[in-house]
């Protein structure tokens, strides 16, 4: 039976229950993992990852992933490839999926992101935009998931730039039924579109202080997101006041997560005792890059598993 083609553009391209599939399979496909099972149902399928930005997570949870699921991942970049030598990402994408079995794409424009599934054959994923992260936040939710049990009705801050990160998450409390409090300095806050899309789900603050009160999970990323680093002097100065720091996390409730998709710089947007303390659940985020997504690649390719 061939399957409809499925793109994981954002967290809006699967319905809520598919996400929450996705969440619980994540769960499940850990679980065999550390118990050393092997489930290898894409022996011969192929991924082709195109990186236009730098990576450690996305790329290593993506290529590790597909070799335990039994396939394959092919890195690209624009520079050991010919889309830095004009060749048209149309064409790119035709050809890639005419090759390989499912795309990964990291790069600036969601537009590209979108303008490449057009043309491919084969799924594609968005592995960062400026305007998206989905893969992250679904293993951030997965993560909420298993520390605390479902996310449905609970409150989260989102603390610093509105951007990708904060973008995503906005899907989520719209997709998992959570409430999103977007904290941002001036001029910083989540994109236009993003907002009509989540209306209902989260509610802008600049006080972060207040937006944590009672909070279940706190979530921030860098200041200076890829792409940005010529602002870096002026978002240093207008995001010293959104720390999540020791002050924030005493505000949030008792048993508050604090979560980071990583790399992240501590003393600017987290400080040491937040990141390395004992609320902190960066370390299971990262690792559920890979469970997540692998359960994201099985379901893209096969389908909902029994
Ligand atoms: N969180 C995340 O996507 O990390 P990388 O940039 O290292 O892939
Ligand atoms: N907002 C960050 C996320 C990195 C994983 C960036 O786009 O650089």
């Amino acid at each position: 039976m061939t399957l409809p083609i499925r793109h994981f553009r954002s967290l809006l391209d699967c319905s809520a229950d598919e996400l929450n599939y996705l969440v619980e399979r994540g769960i499940t496909l850990k679980a065999w993992r550390n118990a050393g099972k092997t489930h290898q149902p894409l022996v011969g399928k192929v991924m082709t990852m195109i990186f236009e930005k730098s990576s450690t997570r996305t790329r290593i949870s993506f290529e590790a992933g597909m070799a335990q699921l039994g396939g394959h991942a092919i890195f690209i970049s624009p520079e050991a490839s010919q889309l830095s030598r004009g060749e048209p990402l149309e064409d790119t994408a035709k050809v890639v999926s005419r090759m390989t079995d499912i795309v990964m794409i990291r790069t600036y424009g969601q537009d590209i992101v979108e303008r490449f599934a057009e043309h491919s054959k084969v799924p594609v994923i968005n592995g960062l935009t400026n305007l998206h992260h989905p893969c992250q936040v679904l293993a951030d939710i997965m993560t909420f998931v298993e520390q605390r049990g479902s996310i449905a009705g609970k409150t989260v801050l989102w603390l610093g730039d509105g951007y990708n990160m904060c973008h995503s998450f906005m899907h989520a409390a719209k997709q998992f039924g959570f409430h999103l409090r977007v904290c941002t300095p001036e001029g910083y806050e989540p994109d236009a579109k993003t907002q009509q899309e989540c209306a209902g789900s989260f509610s802008l603050h600049r006080e972060p202080l207040a937006a944590a009160e009672g909070v279940d999970l706190v979530v921030t990323d860098v200041w200076t997101s890829m792409g940005c680093e010529h602002e870096t002097t002026e978002r240093n100065e207008k995001f010293r006041p959104y720390q999540v720091n020791h002050a924030v996390m005493a505000k949030a409730a008792s048993d508050a997560l604090f979560m980071h998709c990583l790399p992240a710089h501590r003393g600017e947007e987290v400080s040491a005792e937040v990141i390395d303390g004992e609320q902190s659940v960066v370390w299971e985020e990262a690792e559920n890059r890979l469970h997540a997504q692998k359960a994201l690649i099985e379901f893209l390719l096969l389908g909902k598993q029994a």
